[in-house]
């Protein structure tokens, strides 16, 4: 199937707007330039709004996500330091493996994949020796949002004081971050999820206590070395060749970010994602999370029982051209993942949902084609799903709204 769109709804990299890819598309400037220091300017103030940080420091870096990772350790620690983490799933287990092979000590707290981190899970784990806490706030294999201010309340439960990191690669510019107000040290993510551009970017915020920890710092770094990058944007230009094309990409998100206003983005956000989950369980499946209240508003993960969930993924690509997330690491075969964030409406989830039907039958597991579609869609018209109100709506009646 090669004509009408290509539905990429997995949980990152998303669909980038019209607007971003027009932003993108001119010729090559001259990265030392006159363009430059206002669109930096324009891209460090925009980073601050949705960390929700006016102290932080933004940093861009070529990369991705993990580069992002390696950023946040090297600048801040060093071989050997002890560091706590919490292994809930796929991408909590290879930051806590980065910092490992980093030569950080990693106390790696073994978590059911599909639970969050709770506050007593800090508290009951945080030792004096610990000079970081590293953990993520969306874990996009299980579908999964851990609460980061309870984290910062478990912390100072125990009177400690290691440095926060916190990984925000799926939820930044989705779902509800608050740097400053939890006292995160260093947020990082990547520019392929919530921020809505191709992937390329790696992009921090470093708080003034990881910068100071990083100025102290005595251990080798260099290409992901903050300091310069951080002394250079504030001139409006950058120790190496950036990417300029998605600088450009990146002004435009976040202008799209905060016309949407954040609040808003992540409302919608919230609404995606409810509709996908009572379309969840209108096909008698699973979601992963354990609890219901901390399944993740960026994506699904849903259980499979029947059948290998990979047949699901090929099938729905193969038949369908629509792109859906595996199950990662543990999780294969087990889940798919179905992604509702960045640039997406109701109708791009209502046809992910009727296109996720078709690739379950295709693949032999037992629906009924369009229960989840109608769930969701009761869902957006604020229509209660019960027997009595059915009854009424095939009466003619009309029928009664929810908020
Ligand atoms: C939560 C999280 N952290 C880190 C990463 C790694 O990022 P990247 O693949 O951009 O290196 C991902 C990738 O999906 C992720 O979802």
């Amino acid at each position: 199937m090669t004509s009408g769109r290509h539905f990429l709804q997995i949980p990152g990299p998303t669909n980038v707007p019209e607007r971003v890819l027009r932003a993108m598309d001119r010729p090559i400037p001259d990265h030392r330039g006159p363009e430059m220091p206002s669109l930096v300017a324009e891209i460090r103030a925009g980073l601050r709004s949705v960390f929700k940080s006016e102290q932080g420091e933004p940093v861009v870096f070529p990369g991705s996500g993990t580069g992002a990772w390696e950023a946040s350790l090297v600048n801040t620690l060093s071989p050997g330091d002890r560091v706590l983490s919490f292994e809930n799933g796929h991408f909590a287990r290879l930051y806590a493996e980065a910092a490992r092979q980093l030569g950080m000590q990693v106390d790696d707290v073994k978590l059911r994949w599909g639970d969050a981190v709770t506050q007593s899970d800090v508290e009951a784990n945080l030792k004096p020796e610990h000079r970081a806490v590293l953990i993520v706030h969306n874990e996009t294999s299980t579908g999964v949002t851990t609460d980061v201010g309870a984290v910062r309340r478990g912390i100072d439960r125990t009177g400690r004081d290691p440095l926060l990191l916190v990984d925000v690669v799926s939820s930044l510019g989705s779902m509800d971050f608050r740097m400053a107000e939890w006292r995160v040290d260093v947020a990082l993510t990547g520019t392929q999820k919530g921020l809505m551009l191709p992937p390329g970017g790696a992009i921090l915020c470093v708080g003034p206590r990881a910068l100071e920890a990083a100025e102290k710092n005595r251990a080798p770094r260099y290409f992901y070395d903050w300091r310069p990058v951080i002394r250079d944007m504030q001139q409006g230009f950058f120790p190496y060749t950036p990417a300029t094309l998605l600088l450009f990409g990146l002004r435009e998100a976040l202008r799209m970010l905060l016309e949407e206003g954040l609040d808003d983005v992540f409302a919608r956000h919230r609404r995606l994602a409810q509709a996908t989950r009572e379309a969840v369980r209108a096909w008698g499946m699973s979601l992963l999370a354990s609890d219901p209240a901390r399944a993740s508003n960026s994506l699904t993960a849903v259980v499979v029982e029947e059948i290998d969930s990979t047949a699901v993924v090929k099938v729905a690509a193969e038949r369908l051209n629509l792109a859906l997330g595996v199950g990662l690491g543990q999780l294969r075969g087990r889940v798919f993942r179905i992604g509702h964030l960045g640039s997406l409406n109701e109708l791009e989830v209502l046809a992910t949902l009727a296109g996720t039907e078709l690739a379950l039958l295709y693949s032999g597991q037992p629906i009924e084609l369009g229960v989840g579609v109608a769930a969701a869609q009761r869902f957006f018209a604020g229509i209660k799903a019960d027997a009595k109100l059915a009854a009424a709506e095939t009466r003619g009646a009309t029928p009664e709204r929810v908020g």
